[in-house]
């Protein structure tokens, strides 16, 4: 039984019962239209009380059935059924009330929760539209704007600002459905009138709706650029204004059919499924117990080690943070102190979380207090002479069952394991900059890391709210290692014709946050430039080079911040101006390298760019160093914030076609030689008409 029906007295109590997380399948829909039917024919019954099993009333509508036929009856029509009741019909939403979740509880009279609640309408995230009422009912419900910022955002509201809004009537303190009972009985007692939300006017007195809809529509065009479905949500949000009921809502049902199968959507379905895959290694499962992780140290104040511990203090986490000096130490504390004070002046925390954060960062006085932590993450100078005698030193001191990482963004983990006696301790957490922000977290495992410290590092992500993603060594892993042949083809247009704005604007177009010449000054171009270096001894004689940004390094132009880059910036601005200058240094060194430059079309730099990654990413599939495709596709989303709604670099690929971008790769290994040499699982796969997903 998907929909159990029992009775509480004089109250019918639905139980909604689809596993895991209680999504609208149609059988869910066809029961509460029977539970809701059987309770109101029912003379003995007096209200109905609607409850999730387990811990979620209900995650919204069965995601893996959409694209599918849809199968009568539909959740409008259920919840009409709902609606209607004569009898009150109480909500009792325990856990998250999502999506087609939060559209059923709309359409019951009445919404009790717990302190857990989690009420919302993540519908734009998976790129359509609330698509079953709550685009009409919430705004009727707690008012247009606050609404709206729901809707257009997708995030759900928590139990106290549910009842604020008035999303919530109440919030149980004992057993839910006990109390949900009570207040049913308590209503009937009372003839405490049903509100219909459908029945009833969104209150418009003195809102300014047609202001407040293109403030909306102005703010997702630079926060969710390229993206179809939160615009679509305000089309909706007009229709509920300016149209009965009904014909908004059937209109709004039109919308939501146009979005389901188009390509955003589907991408975002993808990714959306992509994420929950990341966190499956095939051989650790739920019965390879993480360890427990109720203190961490961090090696290193710069930079990545500052935003790693504020990592562990946002998570409530205590955390010691060691540097070779006191002088670096109490830099690297002014500057993490300084990101939380930016943080109160921006209005994302209070003074007070600021203080607790800033309480729970310490200073180690040496190794020797390390003892005790159960996590160390190094984030040290890149080099392994100075990995190794770190690692080394942290043997000596941290207790047996610590974990023992490595924040490398391209070092071998192995080697670095060697150093200490216990290599199945030892593995790579590669953050990406800046580490308090970015979401991703690539877990590297070694060829000697236990299980459980894979486990530990995943829990670990989760506990500091990012994706974590597990992979196996490689120079630069699996992030970086894809990336890079973007930046080295970036650097060859250049060489070859373009200009960085026309390189960065065709990537931006294409939906990335920043071109890559952009993100190398943010980055800063003598960290490339020591990259570059380190790589000096083992890079093949013949292999293509591009000597273009050592020297803006020798100009001492290392990007935003020494003001001049790849671009030139004003005090205190980060707008990237094209410079003169550069201009001259590019012409300057396609000359020196003999180069006839050309004029280089959009399409050109688009299919360089991205097929010189998947290209990559298709080698590390073949080396087993990524698990599947689509974790390369998350660390991409999280990583370096490629446009969701476009899937990931491989998503990307299979929706071009394999064949196309295969035979694309070949021509350019025609033209520029062996960097581009195919990847042989590319050709297998466009070969044999088949594409990465499932790969
Ligand atoms: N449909 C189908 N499967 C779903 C699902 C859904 N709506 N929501 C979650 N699942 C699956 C997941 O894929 C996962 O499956 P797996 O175990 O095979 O990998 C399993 O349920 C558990 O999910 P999580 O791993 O994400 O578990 P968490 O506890 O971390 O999170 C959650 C639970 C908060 C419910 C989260 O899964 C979530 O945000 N789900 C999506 C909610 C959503 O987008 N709802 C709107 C759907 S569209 C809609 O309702 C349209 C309507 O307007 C008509």
């Amino acid at each position: 039984m998907t929909v159990g029906y029992a009775q509480h007295g004089a109250i019918a109590v639905l139980t909604v019962d689809n596993p895991p997380v209680n999504a609208l399948s149609v059988a869910v829909r066809q029961g509460l239209i029977d539970g809701i039917r059987r309770a109101v024919g029912d003379p003995a019954i007096t209200a109905i009380v609607l409850i999730g099993q387990g811990k979620t009333f209900i995650a919204g509508a069965d995601i893996r059935e959409f694209g599918k036929k849809p199968q009568p009856p539909r959740l409008t029509a259920a919840i009409a059924e709902i609606e209607a009741s004569p009898k009150p019909v109480v909500a009792a939403i325990e856990g998250v009330a999502l999506g087609g979740g939060l559209e059923v509880a709309l359409g019951c009279h009445f919404r009790i929760g717990t302190k857990r609640s989690q009420v919302g309408l993540p519908e734009v995230k998976i790129g359509i539209v609330p698509g079953a009422g709550g685009i009409e009912r919430l705004p009727r419900l707690i008012g247009l704007e606050p609404a709206l910022k729901m809707m257009v955002s997708g995030d759900p509201a928590r139990a106290d600002k549910a009842l604020a809004l008035g999303i919530l009537d109440a919030i149980a303190e004992g057993e839910l459905l006990t109390e949900a009972v009570a207040f049913a009985e308590r209503a009937v007692a009372a003839k405490t009138p049903i509100r219909r939300l459908s029945q009833s006017k969104i209150a418009l007195d003195g809102v300014d709706w047609r202001a407040l809809l293109a403030t909306a529509r102005a703010g997702i065009a630079r926060s969710n650029r390229g993206q179809i479905s939160p615009q679509r949500v305000i089309d909706c949000v007009e229709n509920a204004i300016t149209l009965p009921f009904d014909q908004a809502l059937g209109e709004t049902v039109r919308i939501i059919g146009e979005l389901i199968p188009s390509e955003q959507a589907k991408a975002l379905r993808y990714a959306f499924f992509a994420e929950r895959e990341a966190g499956k290694v095939p051989d650790i499962d739920k019965t390879v117990a993480a360890r427990k992780l109720r203190s961490a140290a961090v090696i290193g104040a710069g930079t990545m080690g500052g935003g790693i511990a504020m990592c562990f203090a946002d998570a409530g986490i205590p955390v010691l943070v060691l540097e070779n000096s006191a002088e670096a130490l109490d830099k690297g504390l002014a500057r993490i102190e300084q990101n939380y004070q930016d943080m109160v002046q921006k209005g994302r925390i209070r003074a007070e979380d600021k203080a607790r954060r800033m309480g729970l960062i310490a200073k180690a006085a040496g190794y020797d207090d390390l003892g005790d932590v159960d996590i160390v993450i190094e984030a040290a100078f890149e080099e392994m002479a100075v990995k190794k005698e770190v690692f080394a030193r942290l043997d000596q001191v941290c207790k047996p069952e610590a974990v023992v990482a490595t924040n490398t963004s391209y070092l071998d983990i192995d080697e670095i394991a060697a150093a200490t006696k216990r290599p199945e301790s030892v593995i790579g957490l590669h953050f990406f900059s800046p580490a308090n922000v970015m979401r991703l977290l690539e877990i590297v495992r070694g060829a000697k890391t236990a299980k459980d410290i894979v486990a530990t590092a995943q829990a670990l992500a989760r506990m500091i709210g990012k994706v974590g993603v597990v992979c196996g060594v490689c120079h630069g892993f699996v992030a970086n290692r894809s990336r890079g042949p973007l930046t080295r083809e970036a650097s060859f247009l250049v060489d070859e014709g373009a200009l960085p704005q026309q390189v960065d604007k065709v990537l931006y177009d294409f939906g990335m946050a920043m071109g890559p010449f952009a993100v190398g000054d943010v980055a800063g171009i003598d960290v490339g430039w020591r990259a570059r270096r380190a790589l000096d001894a083992t890079r093949p004689r013949d292999q293509r080079y591009s000597p273009t940004a050592d020297r803006l390094y020798e100009l001492g132009r290392y990007g935003q911040k020494t003001g001049k880059g790849w671009y030139r910036y004003e005090k205190g601005s980060r707008a990237a101006l094209p410079d003169p200058e550069v201009e001259a240094v590019i012409l300057q060194s396609s000359r020196d390298q003999g180069i006839a430059r050309r004029t280089i079309g959009d399409d050109e730099i688009l299919a360089r760019c991205l097929y010189a990654a998947i290209n990559e990413g298709a080698k590390i599939l073949d080396e087993k160093i990524a698990l599947r495709a689509s974790d390369i596709d998350i660390m991409w989303l999280y990583g370096f914030a490629f446009p969701r709604w476009r899937g990931g670099p491989m998503y990307h690929a299979d929706t071009v076609g394999l064949k196309r971008v295969y035979e694309t790769v070949r021509g350019f290994h025609k033209t520029h030689g062996a960097l581009w040499t195919p990847s042989p699982l590319l050709q297998r796969l466009a070969e044999s008409g088949k594409s990465f997903t499932g790969i």
